[in-house]
């Protein structure tokens, strides 16, 4: 039976043309006063260097060395606990698979998927699945955000990492129907028979060509096509031109990035309240601007509760005398865009140019979905009332925190392990894995993979092809960030012993 899809709002990126933070919405300038957005302290290192600039070129007074520190922006306070409780019990996927169909096939889920502080039936489910109340009157079992922000590594279900094993290569919809056969109450079908809808207007738009990468950016997309944005009523056939059915693979970050983060997503499009821009990730079934409301009343808890997760630590040894060399390195070589670490470490929220950055440009120079339509729904829509999105032409520098666990890197997850990061030339053009997350490796720091001498189009075989990362794909690229090739052999394995202690 097919889990539910739902967006992160990341429809982003744009043009070059748009990154010089003068878009030209009207509707962006007065959503910024309605805030009473004055200027905002960075809680790091506010250097002077970091004005409230968000335009590509150079700072006065420095090089232009193609990177623009993005600046902070006023946030809603809420609360932690109570985001934690709402984002595994609340009803903020207001559409699923019936109570009566999901029972009769799924059991309890095994205790290592079951998640505490969860109410009712929600107890037993998968920690990835919430059941809900329809407005009406139906109960059924959705997918909670935790589909793509929590995974597994080394065996444990961490929650706030990227989920990097999903599979969203085949259509799940078809099997969802099939939940039809169980059904005999009306309301029940016509709940089934929505859900089913939308995830047949999504699935030609958002199937990847291999396991692990995801296609959020294309759903959020295609619900906001189909979306009046000024009412939130779903209309069938599309109201504004579809993206490109080739989808744009992005590896889902870990939330824990967010508390040092002045922007959410990859190009730094997320602006403005968070809150709001993070609830656009619910919007496959919300059909009311009331109901939106309604759900923005506590995602300023899960903001707050995201913002409280610490990454993982690193759970085998470390050798501290090397991890102390590795510091000085990391210090001199990676800290200016990276930040420091430890007691009075400090992030510098740098925004980096394509061109110098040099990683796969797709995603950040307008894929063929993104386009200024979809930052014009966002603009005038409800989200768009407290949040902005504001593309790149650029990827942001992110925190390194727990970066053992977060493989495989870069913003479409084409670096199996971060050795391979830090050495371009050994990074392998296709690579595949076992999908374990057992299968670590703790030397290259990352997951353990099998080099091939062929891409998917030499893989004769279907299971196997999928699980292909080839690098050759469009958006799915390896090169760039070459900073760490300088380095001598020993000084990358020391750098690599320092990031196990972050
Ligand atoms: C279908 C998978 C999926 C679901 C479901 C999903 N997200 Fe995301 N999320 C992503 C991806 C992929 C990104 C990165 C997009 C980008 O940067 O282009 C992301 C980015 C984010 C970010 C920004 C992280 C950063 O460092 O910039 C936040 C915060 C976030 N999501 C919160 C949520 C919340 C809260 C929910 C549930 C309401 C949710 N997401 C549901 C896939 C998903
Ligand atoms: C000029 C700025 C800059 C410098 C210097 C730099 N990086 Fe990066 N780094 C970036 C950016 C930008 C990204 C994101 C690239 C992307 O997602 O396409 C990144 C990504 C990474 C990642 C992958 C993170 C993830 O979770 O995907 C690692 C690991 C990393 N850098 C380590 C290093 C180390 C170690 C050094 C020093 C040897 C270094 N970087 C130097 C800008 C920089």
């Amino acid at each position: 039976m097919g889990a539910g899809v739902l967006a992160c709002g990341g429809a982003a990126g744009t043009s070059a043309s748009d990154a010089g933070g003068s878009r030209g919405s009207g509707d962006d300038t007065a959503s910024a006063s309605a805030e009473g957005a004055t200027s905002v302290a960075s809680s790091t290192s506010a250097s002077a260097s970091a004005s409230a600039s968000t335009s590509s070129g150079p700072t006065t007074g420095e090089p232009d060395d193609g990177t623009t520190p993005i600046p902070a922006e006023p946030q809603r306070d809420g609360d932690a606990q109570a985001g934690y409780h709402a984002l595994l019990n609340n009803n903020y996927v207001s559409c699923g698979i019936p109570w009566t169909a999901y029972s009769q096939v799924f059991g309890a889920a095994p205790e290592a998927l079951q998640l505490p502080g969860r109410d009712g039936k929600n107890a037993t489910l998968p920690y990835d699945k919430t059941a809900i109340v329809t407005n009406s009157g139906v109960e059924v079992v959705t997918a909670n955000c935790l589909q793509c922000h929590a995974g597994h590594i080394n065996g444990q279900l961490v929650v706030g990492l990227g989920n990097s094993t999903a599979d969203y290569t085949a259509a799940v919809g078809g099997t969802a129907a099939l939940a039809g056969a169980l059904l005999t109450d009306p309301d029940e079908k016509a709940e089934l028979a929505r859900f089913v809808a939308r995830l047949a207007a999504l699935e030609p738009y958002t199937q990847t060509r291999t396991i692990g990468v995801n296609p959020a950016d294309n759903v959020a997309a295609v619900l906001f096509s189909h979306r009046d944005p000024k009412t939130f009523a779903w209309n069938d056939p599309p109201l504004l031109e579809l993206p490109s059915p080739i989808v744009i693979p992005v590896d889902v970050p870990p939330w824990w990035w967010m508390k040092k983060k002045h922007a959410m997503f990859y190009v730094a499009a997320g602006r403005g309240d968070h809150a709001r821009t993070m609830m656009a990730a619910s919007t496959l079934c919300t059909d009311t601007v009331e109901e939106a409301r309604a759900i923005d009343e506590y995602f300023p808890d899960i903001h707050a509760y995201v913002l409280g997760i610490a990454a993982p630590k690193y759970p085998f040894v470390i050798d501290a005398a090397l991890a102390k060399t590795g510091e000085g390195i990391f210090n001199s070589t990676c800290a200016r865009c990276h930040g420091t670490y430890g007691a009075g470490g400090s992030y510098p929220n740098l925004l980096v140019d394509v061109g110098v950055i040099g990683t796969d440009p797709v995603l950040a120079a307008g894929g063929t979905q993104f386009s200024d339509r979809y930052l014009q729904w966002f603009a005038e829509s409800f989200y768009g009332e407290l949040a902005r999105l504001e593309p790149q032409d650029g990827y942001v520098a992110p925190p390194l925190d727990g970066v053992w666990a977060s493989a495989p890197y870069f913003h479409n997850g084409a670096v199996p392990t971060v050795a391979d990061v830090l050495a371009s030339g050994a990074r392998p053009k296709y690579w595949t894995r076992s999908f374990d997350s057992k299968d670590y490796d703790p030397a290259k720091l990352g997951w353990h993979y099998s080099a091939l001498d062929h891409g998917q189009d030499g893989e004769p075989d279907a299971a196997e092809r999928k699980k292909i990362y080839d690098t050759t794909l469009l958006g799915y690229g390896n090169g760039g960030h070459d900073f760490g090739d300088g380095l001598a052999a020993e000084q990358r394995l020391a750098v690599i012993e320092y990031l196990k202690t972050l």
